[in-house]
């Protein structure tokens, strides 16, 4: 018999209340809500209070995939966080989550992929559950990019918001995820990164994100639409057989042209950047939950989901809901 990965149950967190444009420029920032909503689309981000950290959003997002689930955390058998913002260099996020949601024994690891990170995770969950090894994951993506922005450069600190997204994720002899791929081209790391180390009890290099934005955009468009055709294709599907997109939010010209270039119509994306910003690996299930508690998303429908961002990492994960 054939074992498939099901989404059993998904859950999401935002800190706070929503942070306008015109907030960022109330608090000194040089830039304008035109500004920002023309080339990007965002108009609201929510920003962590200080202390909030990236296991603390995750437990939330997870409490509310697991109850969808009908899941106890104790049931887990296996933990991933997709983060950049871990709550330590170690323990891994994963492993606080554990602890906080009282569960024992789990395998429990972080993915560093970046704003790639939740489809890097899934994808990776799938392979273990469908080679029978393990049955009950839970996967997160969680973020406080807030705290790695440097609040003086306007080019990338109005683009990030926090928050967190998880999906339990069961064996099931029905489908399921149906194809996975997943990419890296480590040449093109400078574009995007958070270039600082920690030795010797101190920081040194550049402990702030820092972005070519032209050379991410196309790149990300690029990217984004050669993986959809792959995976599409690994299913044996074309992007028309699709119900749901749902990119990475990052820029609503950058989903949009990914929309247009795969031929589908706007209202099969998925779109939360408007509202959330950039939440990097929580970005794409914090807008499957949202899709999915407002009733959009339906059971036997198929969905895309895409990543990509610093390493430079993408991927897709496509499903049947
Ligand atoms: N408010 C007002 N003016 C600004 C701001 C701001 N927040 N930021 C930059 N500017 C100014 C610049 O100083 C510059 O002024 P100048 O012409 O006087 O020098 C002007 O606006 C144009 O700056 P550019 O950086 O060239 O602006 P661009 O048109 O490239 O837009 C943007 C920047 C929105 C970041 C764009 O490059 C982009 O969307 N890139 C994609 C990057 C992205 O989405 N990254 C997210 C992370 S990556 C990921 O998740 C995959």
């Amino acid at each position: 018999m054939t074992i498939y990965s099901r989404i059993t149950g998904v859950g999401s967190f935002l800190p706070g209340k929503p942070v306008s444009n015109d907030d960022l420029v109330a608090r000194g920032i040089e830039t304008s809500d035109e500004w920002i909503t023309s080339r990007t689309g965002i108009r609201f981000r929510h920003l962590s209070e200080a202390g909030l950290t990236s296991s603390q959003m995750a437990r939330e997002a997870a409490l509310k995939a697991l109850e969808m689930a009908d899941v106890a955390a104790a049931e887990l058998d296996l933990i991933i966080v997709a983060t950049s913002t871990p709550d330590y260099i170690f323990p891994s996020t994963a492993c606080l989550l554990q602890g906080a949601l009282g569960n024992k024994g789990a395998a429990a690891f972080d993915v560093q992929a970046v704003c790639s990170g939740f489809v890097h995770a899934l994808a990776i969950a799938d392979k273990f559950i469908r080679s029978g090894s393990h049955n009950k994951a839970l996967v997160v993506g969680a973020e406080v990019f807030s705290r790695i922005l440097d609040w003086q450069d306007r080019g990338t600190c109005v683009l990030f918001g926090d928050g967190a997204g998880a999906v339990v994720l069961e064996a099931s002899a029905q489908p399921g995820i149906l194809a996975t791929a997943l990419h890296a081209d480590g040449s093109q790391a400078s574009i995007l990164s958070v270039p600082g180390q920690i030795s010797g009890g101190q920081v040194s290099g550049d402990p702030f994100l820092r972005m070519e934005g032209q050379a991410v955009f196309k790149a990300a468009v690029r990217v984004l639409v050669d993986v959809a055709r792959e995976c599409c294709a690994a299913a044996g599907m074309s992007p028309a057989d699709l119900d749901w997109l749902i990119p990475h939010q990052a820029n609503i010209r950058i989903i949009e042209a990914t929309g247009k270039k795969m031929g589908l119509p706007k209202d099969k994306v998925v779109v939360t950047v408007d509202r959330h910003g950039n939440t990097s690996a929580a970005s794409v299930p914090l807008a499957l939950d949202e899709a999915v508690r407002d009733g959009r998303i339906q059971r036997g429908q198929r969905v895309l989901l895409e990543g990509v961002g610093g390493g430079f990492t993408w991927g897709a994960v496509l499903f049947e809901f």
